[in-house]
């Protein structure tokens, strides 16, 4: 776990503002025929998030909850549809021409797959260098001083590596020259999508680490992209849990992994394999899949999987509502007021799971 950084004097780099990004899936001939409206899959539904300098924030939740969509959208290799995005005080949401040309400069993203990010048929040396040339920065001396740095900076010591390729290398080698490839250009913000889940377990601690020192030595501002909720405790000072499109919960990232508040959070961490059994919590299994964002339910995004769900929960869509501790959680659990503006709505279901505490909430609201 890194040292708790002061956030007083850190400048804000990146802050997104009710972002959306919807697709538009593409409609059959029937359909079209008929006259009938292409579908929507609303991928990233409202997201706010800040990342200042020197910061590491993680976004974590299953797979197909919109979290690539979040990161593309943020380094605009995808343009949001809704809401805004502000690079330094500065709104890039609509850049185009050269004024994106220069924030792709200072916001970079790394993949999950070091195996196909990286060209085969070219030396390190050459891949570290091409983002240089694309940029057109400095000449061929400037460039390979420029491209040792990078390759210093990932620990991968340049003289013995610049010539080789990457079949030379192994998975976690690879992806720190993925890194120096986004470093190259000397970037204020990084977007690091699920960049160990592909190697190695033994080697994926090293890889974090380094990209946790990275951001302290060069000020970064990172947003961890993962799945995998036990891996934002190695490098994230504040995480962010995501489900269908939409932020469920945030704050300090020993805070929620210790004592998460949403039952979504709640159940991917119960999930994590433990060492010892007699140390796992009471096994709550989280069951199904996400919703499709082709159609968001109504009400809470997570009530079709929720064992606490009761019909306000169906009906209501609970905000982002402030906790004690600089925390915020989307939960009518934790929201009493909005039970309390619907109590006709606040029943328990029955024959679904209760945890008595808190449904005695909503029940209280109603009586
Ligand atoms: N380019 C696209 N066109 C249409 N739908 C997309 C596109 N990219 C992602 N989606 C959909 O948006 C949802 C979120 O995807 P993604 O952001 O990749 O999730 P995650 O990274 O959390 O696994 C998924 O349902 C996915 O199918
Ligand atoms: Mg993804």
């Amino acid at each position: 776990m890194s040292e708790r950084r002061g956030e007083g004097d850190r400048a804000t780099v990146i802050e997104a503002e009710g972002l959306k990004t919807h697709f538009q899936a593409r409609s059959g001939i029937i359909s079209a025929l008929v006259g009938q409206k292409p579908k929507v899959a609303r991928a990233l539904d409202g997201v706010d998030v800040t990342i200042r300098e020197r910061e590491v924030v993680g976004l974590v939740g299953e797979s197909g909850c919109g979290k690539s969509t979040l990161g593309m959208s943020l380094v605009r290799m995808y343009q949001p549809t809704g809401g805004r995005v502000r690079y330094r005080g500065e709104d890039i949401t609509r850049a185009e021409g050269r004024a994106l040309k220069d924030y792709r400069r200072q916001a970079q993203i790394i993949f999950q797959d070091p195996y196909s990010s990286l060209n085969p048929r070219l030396t390190i040396g050459q891949i570290i260098e091409e983002p240089l040339i694309i940029h057109r920065i400095g000449n061929a001396a400037e460039r390979r001083e420029r491209v040792a740095r990078a390759m210093n900076l990932v620990r991968i010591p340049p003289a013995e590596n610049v010539d080789r390729y990457p079949s030379d290398l192994s998975g976690g080698q690879r992806q720190r020259i993925a890194i120096a490839r986004a470093l190259v250009l000397e970037p204020k913000f990084i977007v690091a999508d699920e960049p160990v889940s592909m190697l190695d377990v033994s080697i994926q601690a090293s890889v974090l680490e380094l990209i946790d020192e990275l951001s302290r030595e060069l000020g970064l501002a990172v947003l961890y992209i993962s799945h995998d909720i036990a891996t934002v405790g190695y490098i994230c000072d504040h995480v962010a849990v995501m489900y269908l499109g939409r932020i469920v919960e945030e704050g300090p990232a020993e805070e929620i992994l210790a004592e998460p508040l949403h039952p979504y959070t709640e159940r991917l961490i119960a999930a994590i394999p433990r060492m010892d059994p007699a140390e796992a919590p009471e096994r709550h299994e989280l069951t199904g899949d996400v919703p499709s964002p082709l159609n968001v339910p109504p009400g809470c995004r997570f009530s079709s999987r929720c064992p606490f769900v009761a019909p306000l929960c169906e009906a209501v869509e609970p905000e982002l509502s402030d906790q004690p501790g600089g925390r915020r959680v989307r939960c009518h659990i934790h929201d009493d007021g909005a039970a309390r503006l619907r109590p006709d709505l606040a029943r328990p279901v029955a024959g679904r799971v209760t945890h008595d505490e808190d449904v005695g909430i909503l029940a209280d609201a109603a009586s």
